[in-house]
């Protein structure tokens, strides 16, 4: 069974593209099913660009290797893939309004799979501000990635 997944944040250099490499790093677990993981931007802005280097680092000291360049949503991604996941709820409006109504059963706000999340409004967006905020992108990530693929498993 084979099941694709993308991850969408504003930029595509900071939650998205770590979203892709903690679920691949969790999922490479799983042997009855093969994940195919990308991530794109809802904006262009950082288009060809590696991931932000504060998010690498981060990511490099748990294990994470983030190796994806930046680049925009596109029509075919709606189509293409399985499940859509959003990192906050501007992403999730912007995904739901640059798509048709067939491909919203496929739109997901990251947090939706996890049950008491103080965080009902997706990963806050750490491009901004200091050290800790991405840290927090990276916990997140890792709890509600392991909560994403226990949904793929039951909805199969
Ligand atoms: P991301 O973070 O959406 O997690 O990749 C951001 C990256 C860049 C900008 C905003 C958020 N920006 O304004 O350029």
């Amino acid at each position: 069974m084979k099941k694709k997944i993308l991850f969408v944040c504003l930029g595509n250099i900071c939650r998205s593209p770590a979203a892709e490499a903690v679920f691949k790093s969790i999922a490479d677990k799983e042997k009855d099913i093969t994940f195919i993981v990308d991530s794109a931007g809802t904006s262009g802005w950082h288009e060809g660009e590696p991931a932000d280097s504060r998010m690498k680092q981060h990511a490099k000291k748990r294990g994470y290797n983030i190796t994806s360049l930046s680049r925009p949503v596109i029509a075919d991604d709606f189509k293409r893939f399985d499940y859509i996941v959003a990192m906050d709820l501007l992403n999730y409006t912007d995904l739901k309004k640059m798509s048709s109504k067939e491909y919203h059963h496929k739109i997901y706000l990251i947090t939706d799979f996890t049950k008491n999340s103080n965080y009902k409004e997706g990963v806050p967006d750490p491009y901004y501000g200091g050290a800790d905020g991405f840290e927090k992108v990276l916990d997140l990530l890792e709890v509600n990635t392991v909560k994403l693929i226990q949904f793929i498993k039951e909805e199969r």
